[in-house]
């Protein structure tokens, strides 16, 4: 089987202010997005631990302080840059990543879509 790469608009750029994060579920996967040092990451919304969505509040990615992805069923903590777990019962594992990108004042990301043969 053989992926295609399709881009798919998120949301307008000015949306997404420092520090915030956001879920979405594209073609029913749950990812969100987060903008850290004005750069914007995505990750699959699903903790490594127990595979369950990270947050319990709608668009609250962030700890308290906003300086790590947390999972809200067990607390484990990940960094923003890379999504690694430093903290909790999945510590060393990490979030997936997704690409994401910004372009025209929009941000898209690009989800492989898997291409029947
Ligand atoms: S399910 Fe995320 S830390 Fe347990």
């Amino acid at each position: 089987m053989s992926e295609n790469l399709k881009a798919t608009l998120l949301m307008s750029s000015h949306k997404l202010c420092e520090g915030q994060s956001k879920g979405f579920v594209i073609d029913d996967i749950a990812l969100f997005i987060i903008r850290h040092q004005g750069r914007v990451l995505a990750y699959r919304n699903s903790c490594p631990h127990r595979n369950v969505p990270l947050e319990f509040l709608p668009d609250q990615f962030l700890n308290q302080d906003k300086q790590f992805i947390q999972c809200a069923t067990h607390g484990a903590l990940f960094t923003i840059e890379n999504g690694l777990c430093i903290s909790g019962p999945c510590n060393n594992q990490s979030l997936v990543g997704l690409h994401v990108k910004e372009q025209d004042e929009k941000i898209y990301c690009t989800i492989a879509q898997p291409i029947d043969p």
